[in-house]
């Protein structure tokens, strides 16, 4: 069924042909037939549709593509957001906290979790969301995160080397060998990409290293997370193979901006870390500035990041990154497109999947201007309708 959508106050296409950054439209129109987009252009010249949405002067926008989520775990940890609050730093070993109590999940409750946080996505806008594994650390507990990840999106990514579990304290190159080896091959039918820590910590630059080579050799596509704690040689690692993203990107030198311009690696930037972990943001200006291609993405997790909103980063990637409000709507859309490799996502243009979103505001620069408003009315995935 087709679905004509009109009196669209402003359409945000992310054409990358027109003289702006959005390719905004006023008083346009759109149709939405077997999934993707059919047809753009003046509201006056619509064609006729099996149904008609009257967007009553809102905007609409390409369904946000989040590039960075950890969906599949258990439990959570407001105590340790507290702590954090009243003065603790964050560490990276909280992740073993969210681990014992995902190894202690039911595939049930686990999948019950993933479903009601893409339920909560899809509320704000989100259309495509890549998943993560990484609370399992176990062979078994990885492939079951993956499995149930993959019932929610195509987007998954096999995380095993998040950090080293505490079995395996006293032995990280074993657990590095169990990754690449064991874990990876229950791991791979399920995932679509493999990711690897790479901060002190965690795990070091030649541990990443194995671990994504491993993964390709697998048929798995890299990225890593990167420069979150501090400077360290994870950018300069994604930029030298080439990887489509590398994500938080807190800490960066200037030859890590130059490496991730010459690559073309995209910058994923998390803004709601930065707000529940109380350090500094990443400097989007610099990177834009730089030519470096930049995602917006929410990490939604229960430790670092326990957001799933991508309307709360785009208003913080303007109030606190140096982002203008075009800037971070275009890297929540198309550059979270271009941190997934995905090319049928992330526009509104002739043949791209049905991803839409309508605002009750009549501009993309109300996402920022009224923070914390949920101003998401209707949101299509591949053309269907999902909002009561
Ligand atoms: O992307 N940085 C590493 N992993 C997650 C945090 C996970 C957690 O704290 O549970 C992140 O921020
Ligand atoms: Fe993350």
């Amino acid at each position: 069924m087709s679905t004509l959508i009109t009196n669209v106050g402003e359409l945000v296409t992310n054409d990358p042909d027109a003289d702006d950054l959005l390719g905004l439209r006023s008083d346009a129109a759109l149709v939405l037939d077997e999934g993707v987009v059919a047809w753009v252009g003046d509201a006056a010249d619509a064609p006729a549709a099996d149904q008609v949405v009257d967007a009553g002067g809102g905007a609409v926008l390409p369904g946000f593509v989040d590039s960075h989520s950890h969906l599949v775990f258990a439990g959570d940890r407001a105590e340790e957001f507290r702590a954090r609050m009243a003065g603790e730093r964050y560490a990276a070993g909280g992740i073993r906290t969210t681990v014992a109590a995902t190894r202690a999940a039911t595939d049930d409750a686990l999948a019950a979790n993933v479903e009601r946080l893409v339920a909560e996505m899809r509320r704000q806008g989100t259309t495509t969301v890549e998943i993560k594994s990484g609370y399992g650390l176990t062979v078994a507990d990885e492939a079951r995160s993956l499995e149930v990840a993959a019932r929610f999106t195509d987007e998954t990514t096999f995380l095993g080397a998040h950090v080293v579990p505490q079995e395996y304290a006293g032995d990280p190159a074993g657990y590095v060998e169990l990754v690449t080896g064991p874990m990876l091959a229950a791991a791979a039918p399920h995932a679509r990409w493999i990711d690897a820590f790479c901060e002190t910590g965690a795990f070091d630059v030649d541990q990443a290293r194995a671990v994504l080579a491993a993964g390709a050799a697998a048929g798995l596509r890299g990225r890593l997370h990167a420069n979150q704690l501090g400077r360290g040689p994870g950018v300069a690692l994604a930029a030298e193979l080439g990887l489509t993203a590398v994500d938080h990107c807190t800490y960066l030198t200037d030859a890590d901006v130059d490496a991730l311009r010459e690559s073309g690696t995209v910058a994923t930037l998390l803004p709601g870390v930065e707000f529940s972990t109380r350090q500094p943001y990443p400097d989007a200006r610099r990177l834009l500035d730089a030519g470096v291609r930049v995602a917006l993405a929410s990490d939604c997790n229960p430790g670092s990041s326990y957001t799933s909103s991508i309307p709360l980063c785009i208003a913080l990637a303007v109030r606190e990154m140096g982002m203008t409000p075009a800037e971070a709507v275009h890297a929540a859309t198309a550059g979270g497109a271009a941190a997934l490799g995905r090319a049928d996502v992330g526009a509104l243009a002739l043949g791209r999947r049905a991803d839409a979103v309508l605002l009750g505001a009549p501009s993309h620069l109300h996402l920022a201007y009224r923070p914390g408003v949920p101003l998401v009315r209707q949101v299509w995935v591949a053309g269907e309708a999902t909002q009561a």
